[in-house]
């Protein structure tokens, strides 16, 4: 199932465009925001098909019967792209627990590149519902060798996945791969770069967040 906000008028593609712009994606504290914000307006977006539960509130003047979050979700994140759109789920799932997995890109001479896994830090996943931001879903491997090695940790009820960009490649695959897991994106672009870049993206999402790094 994908979830495109970009299909309906809101925000959310007001702060895609922001990140897209070259005029403007260079300020990082914006570029970081909008991630944020993203994450949160998604969070909610989300929130309206989790289980709800009827809870009795003792306000100072009576009693109110409320229906609240049933259960918070676990929010994972893939380092360190993912960790401002992470933290706008974190905003609004604000007492979820968290498990963060780095994944890199080991490039061959020939263009091709394999994904590593190093560290993954996560609570207990059986039956949990679980939420994974990646804000760039391009051609799906790092999100798909994640979800497999989170699995392992649980498994999870439910496998959320959030993207700023989602690529149909990316999206393909992991609806091949992963056919239950549920994708909420704010855009759908239709190109991949040899390299794995999304376009027209945004460029390299890591880097505008948090500066050019020295290792490809
Ligand atoms: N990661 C990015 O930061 N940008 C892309 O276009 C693809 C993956």
């Amino acid at each position: 199932m994908i979830y495109n906000l970009s299909e309906q008028h809101s925000l959310v593609s007001n702060w895609v465009s922001e990140l897209r712009d070259v005029d403007v994606q260079h300020d990082r504290m914006r570029f970081r925001r909008n991630l944020e914000r993203i994450g949160e307006a998604i969070a909610y977006e989300i929130s309206k098909i989790l289980p709800f539960e009827e809870r009795e509130i003792t306000t100072p003047l009576g009693t109110a019967v409320s229906k609240v979050l049933k259960e918070q979700p676990v929010l994972a994140t893939i380092l360190r792209a993912g960790i401002p759109l992470h933290q706008g789920l974190l905003n609004f799932f604000d007492r979820a627990d968290n498990a963060f997995i780095s994944a890199y890109r080991k490039h061959n001479k020939d263009g091709s590149f394999e994904i590593n896994l190093e560290y993954i830090s996560c609570p207990d996943l059986e039956n949990r519902i679980l939420i994974i931001s990646d804000p760039m879903l391009a051609t799906g491997s790092s999100l798909v060798k994640t979800i497999h090695h989170l699995r392992e940790e649980g498994p999870p009820k439910e496998i959320h996945v959030v993207a700023a960009i989602a690529c149909t490649v990316g999206i393909e695959y992991v609806k091949r791969e992963q056919p239950t897991v549920k994708i909420w994106c704010g855009d759908i672009d239709d190109e991949l770069t040899a390299k794995g870049y999304i376009v027209p993206g945004l460029g390299d999402a890591g880097d505008l967040a948090f500066g050019v790094k020295t290792q490809n």
